[in-house]
């Protein structure tokens, strides 16, 4: 019997790289992400396919096997199949180790819930990240819109499901090459260990910002929303995580509608922005016209038909 699970990936809304250093951050699961098929083997092994660079092969296959042992070594084989841009800041490692994780619990005859299911995939996140604060898998694993902190000394950080009264609707731009994530945190950990209270103050901030997003997400006042994440770029810029090309993008999502725009994920050199619009489709079509690669998400709120 062929088997099949779906990993989402993720836009952080609020609180990146401040989420690293105990701070809140709110992020939701969008509607691409990472399918994982199982077919009957005589072991437990992934297939990958042909043209993969060595190093990605590797890790690739490193964050498998720990996935194989946590859950017994089923003997089935893993494809993966994703509509989700790799390496852009939209979790697409997490959408990865969540598909393979949950499919490798149903084959292993056991419930995939989603803290099982987590603790799997954060075995793999390791493999890819080194030290995640773990937002990206938690919120994949839940497929929903969460407020999420990181707990000092514990595997699982804290998940709390936000609610919104209105659809919140998002468009996610992509823009050029993007350093690997694990490089950035690492930059932004040497600034902060070099200038503590600095750093230490501009990540409060973020802390504070988040808090009043999640306020405002749950009355449903997106204009306010829209409103921190422009502050929360701002701090991110401050925090040296911006770039000319994410700049542009975000005053380019601004001028098309957006109620607020930032980076999401790590930034750096490029990567993904996100910007929240009340209707996403004409900011889409011009975009697009243009030749930028983008798409829309729905991330809260009551489904529109
Ligand atoms: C990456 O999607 C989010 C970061 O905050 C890193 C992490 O939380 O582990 C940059």
């Amino acid at each position: 019997m062929s088997l099949r699970a779906f990993g989402p990936g993720k836009v952080i809304l609020l609180g990146e790289h401040a989420v690293v250093y105990g701070h809140p951050a709110l992020a939701g699961s969008i509607s691409r992400g990472v399918t994982a098929h199982g077919a009957p083997a005589r072991e437990c092994g992934l297939a990958l396919p042909a043209g993969l660079p060595v190093a990605v092969r590797r890790q690739l296959r490193a964050a498998f096997k720990v996935a194989a042992e946590l859950t017994g070594r089923p003997a089935v084989r893993v494809t993966l199949e994703r509509d989700l841009p790799t390496s852009m800041g939209l979790g697409s490692s997490a959408a990865l180790s969540v598909a393979t994780a949950r499919l490798l619990l149903q084959a292993a005859g056991r419930r995939a819930r989603p803290a099982e299911v987590a603790h799997v995939a954060l075995g793999m996140e390791r493999e890819f990240h080194g030290t995640p604060s773990g937002v990206d898998h938690t919120c994949s694993a839940l497929g929903t819109l969460i407020e999420y902190r990181r707990r000092p000394g514990a595997e699982a950080g804290r998940a709390r499901v936000v609610e919104c009264p209105r659809p919140l609707h998002v468009v996610v731009a992509l823009v050029g090459e993007r350093s690997p994530t694990r490089s950035t945190v690492a930059a932004l950990r040497a600034r902060r260990e070099r200038w503590p209270a600095r750093y230490g103050r501009l990540f409060a901030e973020v802390g504070r910002v988040v808090h009043e997003g999640v306020a405002a997400v749950e009355q449903g006042d997106l204009e306010a929303l829209g409103d921190v994440m422009n502050v929360n770029q701002g701090l991110l810029s401050a925090l040296g995580l911006s770039s000319p090309g994410i700049d542009a993008m975000v005053h380019r999502l601004r001028q098309e509608g957006a109620l607020g725009a930032k980076l999401t994920g790590a930034g750096g050199d490029g990567g993904a922005v996100v910007g929240l619009f009340e209707r996403p489709e004409r900011g889409v079509r011009r975009l697009t016209a243009d030749g930028i690669t983008c798409f829309t998400s729905q991330l809260a709120g009551p489904l529109e038909r």
